[in-house]
């Protein structure tokens, strides 16, 4: 808890270091397989990484990625700082040919909200013969169930926010890569943006790390079973999460994670008012933004400007640390009641 440093010591001013941001760093450092830099929230981390950029640089951005990165892009578009292209992960092949002669493909597996999940190993190595440079928001999976340095990708980024502080009482991020340019070239924008986290968010997100697997491996187990039973619903048209046979990113996930996660999203028959009636009628899910709290967390993402490719009725649901039964229970009353209301 401070700003100031007695000179001649390893730390010089608040702005640059921070004994509880290195603990933090260090942890996730070890855990991504690079070195860590902390972030006052996760688009501070995205910010830095796209900041990096010369100007006028292309990006190739997943055409799902969280609203707040297209968003930055496409603010940094419309200023003339980046060109950008959008892309879907699902599709390498797309995604390499769109790679020709930008700087930088932004990747997220699996997307928020759609959990469409990119084959990392062959954007990565596509998109290196290009000579561009991989990025990763690894916010869903988080380290435990994918790394994707280990796969070839240069910078992951988190939201730590999410699971990582996994609590929902602080807002951070983070960016981690293996290459002493990059890092050095990103630890420079945190000190000149400023965008640094406070020392207790550090200390709470180190604290929250700490029982990550038993946090994210329960809600993983509740978030396969939810979507088994989701699947048989009358009231649901399509469950998107990649731990169920049936998803189009099944098999990728298998092969470069060590699990699909704890974010289901469900597509409610009817489109947007019977799922805007779900979220009034759960008394045990929270209908809120955000997600990878102790909460479970349920949000009808097409309710926001700059979601125009989700579909309406899609509900990106955040398992948390209830008992399966209570949730499933409200999950299955509430879309009976969006079932019978009139439309
Ligand atoms: C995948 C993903 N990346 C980045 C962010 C931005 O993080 P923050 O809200 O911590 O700035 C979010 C926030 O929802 C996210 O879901």
């Amino acid at each position: 808890m401070t700003s100031t440093f007695r000179l001649g010591g390893a730390q010089l001013y608040g702005r640059d270091d921070n004994e509880s941001w290195e603990a933090f760093e260090a942890a996730i450092g070890a855990l991504e397989g690079g070195r860590a830099l902390a972030f006052s929230s996760g688009m501070a981390a995205v910010t830095a990484v796209l900041e990096c950029l010369p100007v006028g640089a292309t990006v190739v951005v997943a055409s799902d990625a969280y609203n707040g990165t297209r968003r930055w892009c496409a603010d940094a578009a419309r200023r003339g700082r980046l060109g950008v292209r959008l892309v879907d992960v699902a599709d390498p092949t797309g995604v390499v040919a769109a790679c020709e002669g930008a700087h930088l493909v932004w990747l997220e597996s699996p997307t928020n909200p759609c959990l469409v999940v990119a084959d990392l190993a062959a954007i990565t190595a596509g998109a290196h013969r290009l000579g561009v440079t991989v990025v990763v928001d690894n916010t869903l999976a988080t380290p435990l169930l994918q790394r994707p340095l280990a796969i070839g990708a240069d910078i992951v980024v988190h939201s730590v926010t999410k699971w990582l502080a996994g609590h929902s009482d602080l807002v951070m991020g983070c960016a981690v890569t293996a290459d002493p340019g990059r890092f050095d070239a990103l630890r420079e924008r945190r000190s000149l943006g400023g965008g640094i986290p406070g020392s207790v968010e550090a200390w709470l997100a180190l604290r929250g790390v700490r029982t990550l697997p038993a946090r994210l491996l329960r809600a993983q187990a509740t978030a396969g079973e939810l979507a088994a039973r989701l699947g048989s619903h009358l009231a649901v048209e399509r469950v998107r999460y990649p731990g169920l046979a049936s998803d189009p990113g099944y098999a990728v996930a298998r092969r470069q994670m060590d699990g699909p996660g704890a974010m289901v999203s469900i597509d409610v028959v009817g489109g947007a008012a019977p799922a805007d009636r779900v979220c009034a009628a759960v008394e045990i899910l929270t209908p809120a933004t955000s997600l990878g709290g102790v909460e479970t967390t349920i949000e009808r993402r097409a309710r926001y400007a700059f979601e125009e490719a989700v579909p309406p009725g899609l509900l990106r649901i955040s398992v948390g640390q209830e008992d399966v039964e209570d949730l499933w229970e409200d999950l299955d009353r509430s879309l009976n009641r969006a079932l019978s209301d009139p439309a």
